[in-house]
């Protein structure tokens, strides 16, 4: 965690200092859309007509194009390009409050001015590689081979790709010198010991590096790529080792130099390594990270999702790459996060590419990308053997799992038509075999909701998502009915989107400041504030409205349970009577509604 440098206390008088109009007119122009509402362009996205919106109340900001969202800390530290600190600073600065600083405990002083030095020794020894990699002899080799994989000077150099000589210490005296000690040195991973004698020494030697920044740019680790000369046994990539301020599986490498022109895109396309993102940003496509060679985590899935809503998996073709994309499927599910799969020539990976068709055949193979399911569902067909019967029920078995995740829609028919042609069977036919026996068994029920609902073709999700959403967005504007009907609320059973599920369980708690009290979860933060980005435009919003909303959540639950129970052969005499009488509710609210609509204008 990072140490607070101002006090909390500070940083609230920040907060209630701020214009949000003042502060976001600066980047956008705003027009008021309602009593409390301002909408524009979004500054974080390139837009013809505005979807960015500002609830100057609680000083929130949503883009309902690109997902942006935030509090006046984050709009300065993404518009501006600085950190918290700076941000507090700089926000200080323009609305005159004055900062005060963290009474801190001289232990916590001590490991912040620790962790600044060590972070401070990271970036020169960044610096010194790459001076090493352009001006020392013993480079040259290193110069030739990136140039002869196809990188330039200019990107190696915004990269600060490095070099790290062969001989045994000259990081260590280099630094030392500069007033840094062994232990340092050590914490920050730069040395290694030798297991008999303990004495320590460079880690990267006659290794190209590149160093790791986090995504604020900080160097936090480094990579040193072996040249594979001979005798050289060494493993191809040796990286930091793990530490508390380095942890590489939670890393995108280049997330800092992707981050506006992913915001921009609105996707952002993900390789397996560094050469792969040095070579596609010197042909121009900047929104572009790498994972590094691991399998995606929870936390690169959580950063990629604050870089873009689309991501576009360019992964190698052979079986490892798969795999990382099927990790990354599962990583990703129950995110509002876009998969989608960048075709690659098989055994290339994207600077082979680059190297061979230029910046044009990537640009072409990006916008070949086919969504994640279609990959899936292709992939099964071709790896499967569709020659006898046996072979088919495998395939077949492997499809019902991926055509389980997909609703009714063109994509899927398209699917199964192509599916169908390839087993040799009727759509009808193959359409009826993915239906059967699709029990609870297999993790594709983890899918769908639990109980016997499952069977149940429930209300399109789009509308009923729709009006949930709205509905949670009326208890915020009329907090008065929104309280009590939000503590009456049987979660599980009235509001079908799990998402929804846990703002209205978080709504419940914090209604009257929705956005307070969210920092740890990403997903929640960024759907609350949306919520609450919209809820301030319902100014108008009436009781009646409230009603109507309220009755549509219990006219699907009613739906619902009728599906379930003609699954069971139950009779439904009642539900059905219960139906009418919540439909005639609604009619009658609705009119209402329109009344006020009438007598308002
Ligand atoms: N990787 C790693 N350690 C290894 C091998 C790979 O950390 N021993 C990671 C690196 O981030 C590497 C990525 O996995 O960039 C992809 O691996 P690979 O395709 O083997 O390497 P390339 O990046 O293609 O490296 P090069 O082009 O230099 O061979
Ligand atoms: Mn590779």
């Amino acid at each position: 965690m990072e140490v607070a440098l101002y006090t909390n206390d500070s940083k609230e008088r920040v907060r209630e200092a701020v214009d949000m109009v003042d502060l976001v007119s600066s980047r956008t122009e705003l027009r008021k859309a309602g009593a409390s509402r301002f909408t524009g362009l979004c500054p974080f996205h390139d837009e013809r007509s505005p979807s960015f919106g500002i609830n100057p109340g609680e000083k929130v900001y949503y883009c309902f194009g690109c997902q942006a969202s935030g509090d006046a800390f984050t709009f300065v530290m993404e518009t501006e390009g600085v950190d918290f600190k700076g941000a507090i600073e700089l926000l200080a600065d323009r609305y005159k409050v004055a900062l005060e600083l963290e009474d801190e405990d001289p232990r916590a002083a001590e490991q912040r001015q620790r962790r600044e030095r060590l972070l401070e020794l990271l970036e020169r020894t960044a610096t010194y590689y790459a001076r090493q990699l352009w001006e020392s002899r013993e480079a040259q080799r290193a110069r030739e081979y990136l140039t002869q994989r196809g990188l330039q000077e200019g990107a190696l150099r915004q990269f600060r790709v490095g070099y790290a000589p062969s001989a045994w210490d000259t990081v260590l005296t280099a630094t030392m010198r500069a007033g840094f000690k062994a232990t340092e040195l050590w914490d920050a991973g730069l040395l290694q010991s030798n297991e008999k004698t303990g004495r320590k020494y460079d880690r990267f030697r006659s290794q190209i590096i590149f160093p790791l920044a986090d995504s604020r740019g900080r160097v936090r680790g480094f990579a040193g790529r072996t040249l594979g000369g001979e005798g050289d046994r060494r493993p191809k990539y040796v990286n930091s080792p793990e530490s508390d301020h380095f942890h590489k599986r939670s890393q995108l490498f280049a997330a800092d130099l992707a981050r506006s022109a992913a915001a921009k895109a609105g996707t952002v396309v993900v390789a397996e390594g560094y050469t792969d993102v040095i070579a596609m940003h010197q042909v121009g496509v900047r929104n572009s990270v790498c994972i590094m060679g691991t399998s995606l985590t929870e936390e690169q899935v959580a950063e990629l999702a604050r870089l873009a809503p689309v991501v576009q998996l360019a992964l190698d073709s052979d079986s490892a790459g798969q795999a990382a994309m099927l990790r990354a499927a599962k990583v990703a599910a129950g995110r509002k996060l876009e998969l989608r799969v960048v075709p690659l020539p098989k055994g290339e990976d994207p600077a082979e590419l680059v190297q061979r068709e230029g910046g044009e055949g990537l640009a072409r193979r990006i916008a070949q990308s086919v969504p994640f399911v279609r990959f899936r569902v292709l992939r099964a067909l071709e790896a499967g053997d569709l020659s006898d019967a046996e072979g088919k029920d495998r395939v077949l078995t492997e499809l019902r799992g991926i055509f389980a995740t997909l609703g009714p829609s063109v994509m899927r028919d398209e699917l199964l038509r192509i599916a169908a042609d390839r087993m040799d069977l009727s759509t009808e036919l193959l359409n009826s075999l993915l239906a059967a026996q699709r029990g609870p068994v297999g993790n594709d029920a983890a899918q769908q909701p639990q109980g016997a609902a499952q069977r149940v073709p429930a209300a399109p999700l789009g509308r009923r998502e729709k009006q949930e959403r709205t509905f949670l967005e009326l208890c915020i504007a009329l907090p008065d009915l929104g309280g009590p009907a939000l503590a009456e609320l049987d979660l599980d059973a009235d509001l079908a989107t799990p998402a929804l599920r846990r703002a209205a369980v978080h709504l419940r708690e914090h209604l009257s400041a929705p956005t307070e009290a969210l920092d740890e979860d990403e997903q929640l933060t960024a759907l609350v504030r949306a919520l609450a980005v919209r809820a301030a435009g319902m100014e108008h919003a009436s009781a009646a409205q409230f009603r109507a909303e309220r009755l549509q959540l219990q006219l699907h639950r009613i739906e619902r349970d009728i599906a379930a129970a003609r699954a069971r052969d139950e009779p439904v005499t009642e539900l059905a009577q219960r139906r009418s009488a919540t439909q005639a509710q609604i009619g009658r609210a609705m009119e209402q509604v329109m009344e006020e609509g009438t007598n308002r204008d």
